[in-house]
């Protein structure tokens, strides 16, 4: 299987920003030894039997695919997190939103690699949807260290919005001159 755990993210923010959220938050921490992630949204929430369905790797709403009966965000990530050392927790309460968390063990040898972060940050801030999207990401270990939050509405204004490809482009730029405050931070 080739997917990263910032697929697996990726997948649990698009849920998120799915929600009907005004507000999604993100964590993203770092270690040579763990990534763990946590996102929150102020949307539709769960009750506990549709959050237990939810869990269930053979039913899905079947709204948001029409014909297909099973859905892989919530269930492929607690396969993942529990079959490689890591660990899970997902809160939600229905009309006020939900919590999901994850970690992972990268010393363990079925671990997925972690993946692109900076590429998963973007994606998180792009989804269309919340208003308001805050992403805080930090990395210690081998390569140095970073440490940063970025916010949708700060990031859109000081850009001229986040539609057109240039404003694209800057983003990712921008975002990875953060990532790079590490090696520096290190000399
Ligand atoms: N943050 C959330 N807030 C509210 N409901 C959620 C949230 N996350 C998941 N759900 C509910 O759980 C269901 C299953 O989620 P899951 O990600 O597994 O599949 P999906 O989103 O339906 O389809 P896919 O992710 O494969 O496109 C969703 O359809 C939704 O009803
Ligand atoms: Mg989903």
């Amino acid at each position: 299987m080739h997917f990263t755990l910032c697929d697996l993210a990726a997948d649990i923010a698009q849920n998120a920003a799915e929600s009907g959220a005004s507000v999604v938050e993100a964590d993203f921490i770092e270690t040579d030894e763990e990534f763990r992630f946590r996102l929150s949204d102020d949307g539709k929430g769960m009750t506990e039997a549709e959050l237990e369905r939810a869990k269930d790797p053979f039913h899905t709403d079947g709204k948001k695919h029409p014909g297909r009966r099973v859905g892989l965000g919530i269930p492929f990530l607690i396969q993942t997190a529990s079959q490689t050392g890591g660990g899970w927790d997902i809160r939600s309460r229905k009309g006020s939103g939900t919590t999901v968390e994850a970690r992972f063990d990268l010393t363990n040898l079925d671990a997925p690699p972690v993946g692109d972060v900076p590429g998963l940050v973007r994606t998180v801030l792009l989804f269309d949807g919340p208003g308001e999207v805050i992403v805080r990401r930090s990395y210690a270990g081998r390569r140095g260290a970073t440490s940063y939050e970025v916010r949708k509405t700060e990031l859109a204004e000081a850009l001229g919005g986040l539609e057109d490809a240039g404003a694209l482009v800057l983003l990712g730029k921008y975002l990875g001159s953060l990532e790079e405050a590490e090696e520096e931070n290190e000399r």
